[in-house]
């Protein structure tokens, strides 16, 4: 028989949300060990290892709004975190300019700094990404690009630096008895703890056998690389076509664009975040990469379909669950939220007193007693609708 292996604190995943989350909790000396399970470490195989990181602080949830200003002042610190090229949003119609004098704003209000510029504006910004026919632009001066798996790795290195202990194996079950955790089944034998965290991105409702739905639902969604090309002598902000559902950014050596505009596509993920690319994804991409100009001839020398996670109302579940003491979880967090988020998540941890309103706005149970499958199909709706997130209140 193996040593009995104990923890104080088990969370399973090292993706983004892990990793920050062992990362903030190491930071005081409570003394308490952490441990973090993945199956890899070094390549991550969740959804913060192939995303394209488009970081836009303003979301018309205020709770996200306020987690994505926190989390970029964090990732902000990290080396490589977080570039801050700015964000555009690009009117192409007179109703699609209304959204953005709303969303400017709004934005205003929350602090954010946002100005309304001429098409002419925007595509002096960002000429290889936009071209100067359009209406008008929202610019915000504070967003840009973060790369998740550099930051995954920064909190890794520096929670382990801080006594964590990173595991590979796969976890296989949640243990429970008399209404309290006790520890995890893995390919690497039974660990012990009193407190374990959930934050296994898209494959979040494997592990998760309690009597709530947890609807967080894996889609598929296509992003492409254009062919390389010299490095610009600029930096551009990142571009979105809200009315288009159509986001593209320069990575330095190439360009990348990804697209909503196509029927939303539940994915059961296997081993990693990629899924099959569908033929649909091939007329939307033609279609989105009309809006981009001509002389930057961008077409596709890479497509994939990475898998992410939607939930009914468009927002993270973070938190408690109450099936069994000591269970907590942080699924359906964007890199965007995702410091934020497990700030959040390691005062409730620590038992500080926390937000009211963030606690309500992120609680997983709050979809108790309502169905699985129509849970499913509203958060597939919320796919096309990406741009517009509504907190429950
Ligand atoms: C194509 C694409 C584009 C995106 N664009 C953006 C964007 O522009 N901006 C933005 O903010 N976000 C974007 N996202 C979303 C963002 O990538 C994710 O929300 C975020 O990375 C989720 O982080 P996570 O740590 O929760 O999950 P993951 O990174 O998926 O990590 C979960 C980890 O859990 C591990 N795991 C799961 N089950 C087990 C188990 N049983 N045992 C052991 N380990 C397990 C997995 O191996 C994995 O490493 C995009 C995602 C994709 C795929
Ligand atoms: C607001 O956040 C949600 C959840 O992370 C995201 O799906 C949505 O795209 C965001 N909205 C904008 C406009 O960035």
């Amino acid at each position: 028989m193996a040593a009995r292996q104990t923890s104080d604190i088990i969370i399973i995943g090292g993706g983004i949300v892990g990793s920050a989350l062992a990362y903030f909790l190491t930071s005081s000396d409570d003394g308490k060990k952490v441990t973090v399970i993945d199956r890899a470490f070094e390549q991550l195989k969740g959804s913060t290892g192939n995303a394209p990181g488009f970081v836009g602080q303003f979301n018309e949830s205020e709770v996200l709004t306020r987690l994505a200003i926190d989390s970029v002042k964090e990732y902000l610190k990290i080396p490589g975190g977080l570039d801050p090229v700015g964000g555009l949003e690009i009117a192409t119609s007179d109703a699609g300019l209304e959204k953005l004098n709303w969303r400017q704003t709004t934005a205003k209000e929350r602090g954010l700094e946002a100005r309304i510029v001429s098409a002419k504006e925007a595509a002096e910004l960002a000429p290889d990404l936009v071209k100067p026919n359009h209406v008008a632009a929202l610019h915000f001066p504070g967003d840009g690009t973060a790369d998740g798996a550099v930051i995954a790795a920064f909190y890794q290195s520096e929670a382990r630096a801080q006594g964590a202990e990173l595991l590979e194996a796969d976890v296989t079950k949640i243990h429970r008895d008399d209404g309290r955790v006790t520890g995890v089944a893995t390919s690497a034998g039974f660990i012990e703890a009193q407190t374990v965290i959930l934050a296994t991105g898209i494959w979040a409702q494997t592990l998760a056998d309690f009597d709530i739905p947890v609807p967080v639902i894996p889609v598929a969604h296509p992003y492409m690389f254009g062919e390389h090309h010299e490095p610009k002598p600029y930096k551009s902000p990142f571009v979105r076509y809200p009315e288009h559902q159509v986001y593209t950014r320069d990575h330095g050596t190439f360009f990348g664009l990804g697209s909503y505009n196509h029927k939303p596509q539940a994915e059961k993920p296997k081993e990693t975040a990629f899924g099959n690319w569908l033929e649909e994804f091939d007329s939307m991409l033609d279609r989105a990469l009309k809006l981009i100009p001509e002389k930057t001839n961008l077409t596709p020398r890479e497509k994939y379909n990475g898998i992410f996670s939607m939930t009914p109302d468009n927002m993270p579940l973070v938190g408690e669950i109450p099936a069994a003491k000591g269970l907590y979880m942080a699924a359906a967090v964007w890199i965007t939220h995702a410091a934020g988020s497990v700030k959040f998540l390691t005062q409730m941890l620590r038992g500080e007193t926390v937000d009211a309103v963030v606690r309500k706005a992120l609680d997983p149970t709050r979809f108790q007693g309502q169905d699985l499958k129509s849970l499913e199909r509203e958060s597939l709706h919320c796919y096309n609708s990406i741009y517009t997130t509504h907190e429950s209140s």
